[in-house]
């Protein structure tokens, strides 16, 4: 009896591993957004919602992901891309339009075509951004390669969804809110609207729909009758968790998934051992890496790829996009980082032992070297600081390359634009600029030179001077102010 066992779970684990096609459908309006952006298109951690579902695919290792589109279907096309920035593997993405939309199992009709037969097809929504792979994989698990496999939940107030039909423990159906009876309304169980289920099964059953129902729609739900008619089991997977079914109507149910997902992200980051001054006052929107002893005051947006080296200290209220920020380094209160993409010269890193703000700015291409200080209200872009170098107030720093231990006085800014071109900067190690200096570029201050206070300064500066270049200072005694 054993073997026999084994045998079959031997033949269960090989179709089990048949290739998994992922069909989404997003072709609804999403009326209730009140928005002009197709509803798929809004974003939640800095994703649209569809570029989650198709993430997701990525996870489960899809061969192919069919999207339906419809309203806004230009524009949603566009938008969409097969492999996420961090993910070296990709899929087959396909669009097709379904015009008009006459319900979920016509919405697939649509993909029908493009759909082979020996794929597991996984059916889900464009506007439910959270679910997890594993438990996708899970539900692949229940369908094993040969079952029709429904994600299903119990909800207190299941209004509005399809209902699981029962006889004793067997599915029977999926019926609909709008011809549902009193008895079938009374279910609390309910369908999440991911199935997952044979190709081969699907195109059959999909070709013997009709709309003969209240809403006069082609029922995706509707397969059910026909699993159970041609002996197929249905499987319920149940679980428990409602953010991975919970799907995006209106801006409110967007805000609820998009806390929900930052929780999610802060309680990970946590058991990592980053420590957060408040896990609800953290926004993520792409990808934070933390080494170890990173602590995030609050209400800061990390955007893009951010690394935080270890022990570095985040301020309150802080922005920061696409930098690399080395260990020991501290970002005070209120700094914004706007680095470029990743890869890029307008990346920004900051140096290992830093010290940047409060109040700072950095802007695409500001590197930052070791023990490098940057204070209040100091602008820095597409500039180069060597270790030690510091420009602690007032101050701005375009186009420039900055030596070691350099001190850019308060006030002091590089005129780099001259209306056309933009043009360099090159501060050699140890000058001193004083206070409230204009440094026209093209210009280079020579090695360990001294600018006094207040200059303007056009021409290149020799290493080891003073320049001034400014009115001479002149006193006229007994001067008399005019009187009325
Ligand atoms: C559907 C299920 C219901 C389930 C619920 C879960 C059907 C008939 N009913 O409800 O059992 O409890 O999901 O949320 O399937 N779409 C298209 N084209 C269409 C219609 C819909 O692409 O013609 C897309 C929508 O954009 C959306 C998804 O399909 O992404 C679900 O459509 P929605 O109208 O929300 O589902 P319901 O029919 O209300
Ligand atoms: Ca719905």
């Amino acid at each position: 009896m054993r073997n026999v066992l084994e045998a079959a779970q031997a033949v269960n684990a090989a179709t089990a591993a048949k290739p998994v096609d992922v069909v989404i459908m997003a072709a609804g309006k999403g009326t209730r957004m009140k928005s002009k952006l197709p509803k798929v298109l809004h974003l939640l951690a800095g994703r649209a919602l569809l570029q989650h579902v198709v993430d997701t695919a990525t996870a489960l290792s899809a061969r192919q992901v069919v999207v339906i589109t419809g309203h806004g279907a230009d524009e949603v096309e566009a938008a969409i891309v097969a492999q996420p920035a961090d993910s070296a593997t990709g899929f087959d993405l396909e669009f097709v339009r379904q015009a008009p939309q006459l319900g979920t199992g016509h919405a697939v009709q649509q993909a029908v075509p493009l759909l082979r037969d020996d794929g597991i097809v996984v059916v889900l929504s464009g506007d439910v951004p959270l679910t997890q792979a594993a438990t996708l994989q899970d539900l692949i698990a229940a369908c094993d390669g040969q079952y029709l496999a429904l994600l299903t939940i119990d909800f207190a107030d299941p209004k509005g969804y399809g209902r699981i039909v029962r006889e004793g423990d067997a599915v029977q159906a999926i019926v609909e809110q709008k011809d549902a009876n009193e008895a079938q309304l009374a279910i609390t169980e309910i369908y999440s609207g991911i199935m997952a289920l044979p190709a081969k099964h699907l195109k059959a059953w999909l070709a013997r729909l009709d709309n003969q129902n209240v809403q006069n729609e082609f029922y995706l739900t509707e397969i059910v009758k026909f699993a159970v008619a041609d002996g197929v089991p249905v499987v319920a997977h149940k679980i428990k968790d409602a953010v991975q079914v919970a799907g995006v109507n209106s801006p409110v149910q967007l805000a609820e998934l998009e806390r929900a997902f930052q929780m999610r992200l802060a309680l990970q980051l946590m058991e990592q051992g980053v420590r957060l001054a408040d896990p609800a006052r953290l926004d993520v929107r792409g990808q934070l890496q933390c080494a170890p002893d990173v602590s995030i005051d609050v209400n800061c947006v990390f955007e893009g790829q951010v690394n935080l080296g270890e022990g570095v200290k985040i301020g309150a209220n802080c922005v920061i996009a696409n930098t690399t920020i080395a260990a020991g380094a501290v970002i005070y209160a209120f700094t914004h980082i706007e680095g470029g993409q990743p890869g890029t010269k307008d990346f920004i890193e900051v140096g290992a032992d830093a010290r940047v703000g409060p109040f700072a700015r950095l802007r695409p291409g500001a590197k930052l070297g070791a023990e490098v200080h940057i204070g209040n209200f100091v602008e820095v872009k597409n500039s180069t600081l060597a270790q030690g170098a510091k420009a602690n107030h007032l101050a701005y720093l375009g186009d420039a390359t900055v030596g070691e231990r350099v001190n850019y006085g308060a006030g002091s800014i590089t005129a780099n634009y001259d209306g056309a071109f933009k043009h360099r900067t090159v501060i050699e190690p140890d000058v001193h600029v004083g206070s409230n200096c204009v440094l026209v570029a093209p210009i280079t201050l020579g090695a360990g030179g001294t600018v006094g206070g207040g200059s303007t300064v056009t021409k290149d500066t020799p290493a080891g001077a003073l320049t001034v270049a400014r009115g001479k200072q002149v006193s006229i005694a007994n001067w008399k102010r005019p009187a009325k």
